[in-house]
């Protein structure tokens, strides 16, 4: 697992490499036909566990910056439970190993459903996954693949920041296809993307003060992540690490949402994680922090400028200054990733090979 987390900036680099052509006439080429993407009345993502983690972020992506309505639906629950049919809708599969029962079997009923309709509403079917030649390339009649290499670690990481990067193309081209931006906020954003694995690097190199926050939180036996707007997704994602790694139980929640109910659960035994880079959503995340110091718990933020929080936190990560709060989760994860790595070492717990998981779900 960690030789995987230190690999993301190399693969990240070949994952942009692939998509980004460094021509500035036409800067991305995901060599997919216009038919399958051109005039969208919705983007159905299906995906489980960090994969969906990664649609949640893209949902928020699309929605914000293309304005596609998009919605999302873990496999398992597709399959009782599909999304309901619109027309000129693509559905993107996310699947790391590509061979994840649940996200196959929803790829099946959502074409066999289709199938049966008119033109404006048979299938387009996109898959993202690190396993071109798998199961999901039979299923679906396009595929981008993550370029992350094989990932041996039950809890995904590398694959995690490709399947986010691959996304994050995807909905570049949307957009210009849509003409919602224009070619130099369209360079912005690729400026953004090609600084990431230099960025991510930096924060790997903070390792020494990430062990010593495992040692903090090793005996802990609940914990809790807040994240806001396209960061809550990482709180999700962050939990999701800690419980299979660590066997501790994480919860993520939305910063603003919690205070609704959930943080009566606070007492001083229960640390509580803050996800809070510079952005129109620290806003939030610091009110919520500080009703939380209220009740004794001990806060830890993950933060890009230390200065506009002074003494809100009793620890703090300083990750480099963020240029697009929406390309955060590229970073805000990094921190999670070696977080949960640590605290699992210092456990005496095998974090290649969690208790009662597999590396792909097939059955
Ligand atoms: O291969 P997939 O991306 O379809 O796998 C989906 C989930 O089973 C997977 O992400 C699981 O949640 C990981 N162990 C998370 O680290």
């Amino acid at each position: 697992m960690l030789k995987e987390i230190y690999q993301q900036p190399e693969v990240l680099r070949t994952c942009l490499a692939a998509y980004l052509t460094g021509n500035r006439d036409v800067p991305i080429n995901l060599n997919l036909p216009i038919e399958l993407y051109n005039d969208l009345d919705q983007i159905h993502l299906i995906a489980c566990g960090t994969s969906r983690h990664a649609g949640l972020v893209a949902q928020h992506w699309l929605e914000q910056i293309t304005g596609i309505p998009t919605r999302i639906r873990s496999g398992s629950e597709f399959v009782s439970a599909p999304l309901p049919i619109a027309t000129n809708t693509l559905t993107i599969g996310i699947t790391q190993s590509g061979e994840t029962a649940d996200t196959l079997k929803a790829l099946t009923i959502n074409q066999t459903r289709r199938s049966e309709l008119g033109d404006r509403f048979q299938a387009r079917q996109l898959g993202i996954t690190n396993q071109p030649n798998s199961s999901l390339a039979q299923l679906v009649d396009h595929i981008l693949p993550t370029w992350a290499g094989t990932e041996i670690g039950v809890a995904a990481t590398k694959t995690f920041t490709t399947q986010l990067a691959v996304l994050c193309c995807l909905m570049l081209d949307l957009a210009v296809r849509r003409g919602v931006i224009v070619s130099a906020q369209l360079q912005q954003w690729i400026t953004v993307l090609q600084q990431l694995p230099e960025q991510i690097a930096r924060i790997l190199e903070q390792e020494g003060a990430i062990k010593d926050l495992a040692q903090q939180l090793v005996n802990s036996s609940h914990c809790i992540i807040l994240g806001q707007g396209v960061n809550r997704a990482i709180a999700l994602e962050g939990a999701l690490k800690l419980k299979e790694t660590t066997y501790i139980h994480a919860e993520g929640y939305a910063a603003g949402e919690f205070l609704h109910g959930p943080i009566a659960l606070l007492d001083q035994q229960i640390p509580v994680i803050a996800i809070a880079p510079e952005g129109s959503s620290q806003a939030a995340v610091l009110e919520t922090v500080r009703k939380v110091q209220m009740s004794g718990a001990k806060v830890i933020g993950i933060v890009s400028n230390r200065e506009a929080t002074p003494d809100l936190f009793e620890d703090c990560l300083v990750l480099p200054a963020i240029a697009n709060e929406l390309i955060s989760p590229f970073l805000t994860v990094i921190p999670l990733q070696l977080l949960a790595y640590h605290i699992a070492v210092l456990r005496g717990l095998d974090v290649d090979r969690p208790r009662n998981l597999t590396k792909a779900i097939t059955v």
